[in-house]
């Protein structure tokens, strides 16, 4: 179910998952869904382990959820980020690793700048490492809780459609979900501007599913069964930066969210840009927005991988 070295498991991506993997991560999850809103008691099956969260990049929803599934389970975190540990003096991310391994960790969460950098601790230590974004690449705990929440609102996800919207090519969650959803035999059209939506997506086919990329949002409205709109990442944009065009275009507005199937949701991995590609009252649509759904489902994702590969 996860990347294995050294008899040791790791999350480091869905790329790869198998099916029966993928549905297993998401029916350890349902399990602690009760636990992460607060209508179930927490449990104590970590209690006595220690788990690093080491956030090299800004996080509020990934670090903050890690830390409270951690708790929940009754284990203690420490906490790293590149100002205030060593990393701000030249050290590695490998050496603050290994460094943080020989303090006694049972776990590693990692948020990094390079994609790749969790492979490259997960090959130095000898405990779980879980990616919690890297780069451009992954962030396979964001894919398994926007599935999770696919699959709780549309039943099972083989043949349902799904679009992606926006900054596709800065995007680790378009990623992972692209692995996910094609995995568990998805339609996902991947929409934005030419330039955030390369035709070389389209190669990123990992199951049964299909992937599609184009350019006119309205055109694909009426189709989906969830919209997934998408951060513009102005610190990864290049030269060209973003054009005025990009709302008019690509912006998830009232009037568009009103084309949308009865049945379709709307969803946002965060941090959002309100007034940008969603409208703060189609963010906040009490019949359509899961997105704070997201977020808690975001615990009982990390949760279940923290319990999964600390005491496996
Ligand atoms: N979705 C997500 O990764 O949010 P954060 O950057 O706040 O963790």
């Amino acid at each position: 179910m996860v990347t294995t070295t050294r008899d040791q498991l790791h999350l480091l991506g869905l790329e790869g998952l198998s099916r029966a993997e993928i549905l297993e991560w998401l029916d350890f999850a349902e399990g602690f869904l009760d636990i992460a809103r607060g209508s179930a008691p927490p449990q104590d099956s970590l209690k006595g382990k220690i788990v690093a969260n080491l956030f090299f990049e800004d996080s509020t929803r990934t670090r903050g959820s890690f830390t409270i599934a951690a708790k929940r389970l009754g284990a203690d975190c420490i906490d790293l980020s590149g100002s205030g540990s060593s990393v701000s003096k030249g050290e590695s991310i490998v050496d603050t690793a290994l460094t943080v391994e020989a303090m006694g960790v049972d776990a590693i969460v990692l948020r990094a700048k390079p994609s790749g950098a969790p492979h490259l601790v997960a090959r130095a230590v000898r405990i779980p490492v879980i990616n919690a974004g890297d780069g451009r690449h992954e962030h396979p705990t964001q894919g398994l809780l926007d599935l999770l929440t696919m699959r709780r609102h549309l039943g099972e996800l083989k043949g349902k459609t799904i679009a992606i919207v926006g900054d596709i090519a800065n995007s680790r969650v378009a990623r992972s979900n692209v692995h996910g959803l094609t995995t568990l035999g998805a339609q996902v059209h991947l929409i934005g501007p030419p330039s955030l939506a390369p035709a070389s997506f389209e190669k990123i086919v990992a199951g049964p599913g299909r992937v599609i990329v184009s350019h006119d949002l309205d055109a694909v409205l009426d189709d989906v069964d969830a919209i997934m709109m998408l951060r513009v990442q102005f610190e990864r944009q290049g030269v060209g930066g973003i054009s005025d065009d990009y709302r008019r275009l690509y912006g998830l507005s009232a009037q568009r969210a009103a084309r949308l199937r009865p049945e379709a949701i709307i969803m946002h991995p965060g941090p959002m840009n309100r007034g940008l590609e969603i409208d703060g009252e189609v963010a906040d649509d009490p019949e359509r927005s899961v997105i704070r759904e997201q977020v808690t489902n975001g615990v009982a994702v990390r949760m279940a991988v923290l319990k999964k590969l600390i005491v496996h």
